[in-house]
């Protein structure tokens, strides 16, 4: 494909919409109507602490970790696209501290109106990714439709013992994140046809990393609590770690890694609905220093795709933790610490 037939695949779009995760607030609703499931005994996390991914054991010595993520393209490029989409749905395995097997295809596209070459390009993303996390694509599922969306359903293994839960954090750990933040407003500015090329390839690469070097890494720490940071922001993840584990958590701004350009777009008004949508629905859970303005209270809000693993490591560990991190080549960062005052609550401090 030449350059001025190049597509933009982010205008596929038939609601302009983010494809962005429906809120815990209104997902919650939903869920309370429903029959209560059937307890099994074998079923280590489920639904109800809004973990990663479930993980279901086999035998004492061996877990399934199952995920499913999908959405509609958030970059133009389509092989980008398959790379972020699978690096986002395995993402879920590493959070748990497993090791992905399989993978199914799951595949929403415009067959008639977009070029079949299109699709391959998201598959061969996708593929490569699959092949780097050194797993096996087993099948998958393809529908006619309007708009593309593309994911992976994704089966890991983990020890039951060692399942990296959202709920196992210590007060007194230190919080560790290993990607920076910003990638939701980044990609609405691509949209909006707002970044330059090598903006768009800078927020590409960091979404298209897998988090399996930073979940290598953690194993042989003593890590009380992992989630990873996609569609409920830096915030929303944290505080389901902190809700989970009852915890209060305290995060330093300056602390936080964000993308360059970030604070200008959020000015220039390029907040996504999800990204506000997280900020409402933490109301009463966040406490945020009179000092942090409001694009900073967005910004830690962000909706991402395809983040870094947010890791609760116990604090005598933390800074050789953060140099192995760095030594494999993880942008990895404290950003705060977890408290046993006010539990399942946040504070947001300038600096810490
Ligand atoms: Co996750
Ligand atoms: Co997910
Ligand atoms: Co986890």
């Amino acid at each position: 494909m030449t350059m001025s037939e190049k597509i933009k695949l982010t205008s596929y779009s038939t609601k302009g919409g983010c494809g962005c995760k429906i809120g815990p607030a209104d997902l919650h609703q939903v869920i309370q109507t429903l029959p209560p499931a059937e307890p099994d005994p074998n079923l280590l996390v489920g639904l109800d602490t809004s973990d990663d991914a479930g993980v279901y054991k086999l035998t004492d010595e061996l877990a399934l970790v199952q995920t499913v993520d999908f959405f509609t393209p958030i970059v133009d490029d389509p092989y980008s696209f398959g790379q972020v989409a699978a690096a986002n749905a395995l993402s879920d395995i590493y959070a748990m501290g497993g090791k992905p097997l399989t993978v199914l295809n799951i595949v929403a596209f415009p067959i008639k109106k977009l070029d079949k070459s299109v699709l391959a390009d998201i598959l061969r993303g996708a593929g490569d990714k699959v092949k780097e996390a050194g797993a096996t694509l087993v099948g998958g599922h393809s529908i006619d439709d309007n708009e593309p969306k593309f994911g992976l359903a994704v089966t890991g293994l983990v020890h039951p013992a060692k399942a990296k839960t959202n709920t196992g954090a210590k007060p007194g750990d230190k919080l560790i994140l290993t990607k920076p933040i910003g990638v939701g407003i980044l990609t609405t500015s691509i949209k909006k046809d707002a970044l330059s090329e090598e903006e768009i390839a800078r927020v590409t690469k960091v979404m298209t990393t897998l988090n399996k070097t930073a979940a290598e890494v953690m194993e042989p720490y003593d890590v009380h609590g992992c989630t990873d940071v996609t569609g409920f922001g830096l915030l929303g993840h944290a505080a389901e770690l902190a809700k989970g584990s009852g915890v209060g958590v305290r995060i330093g701004q300056a602390q936080v890694p964000v993308l360059p350009r970030v604070r200008e777009l959020a000015e220039a008004g390029f907040v996504p609905g999800g990204t506000k949508n997280n900020y409402a629905h933490l109301e009463g859970t966040v406490t945020f220093a009179s000092s942090i303005d409001q694009i900073d209270q967005w910004i830690l809000c962000d909706a991402v795709t395809s983040g870094g693993l947010l890791i609760s490591v116990a604090a005598d560990r933390a800074e050789a933790l953060l140099a192995d991190m760095y030594g494999a080549g993880v942008e990895a960062a404290i950003i705060g610490e977890t408290v046993s005052d006010h539990p399942g609550e946040i504070r947001v401090e300038p600096s810490l």
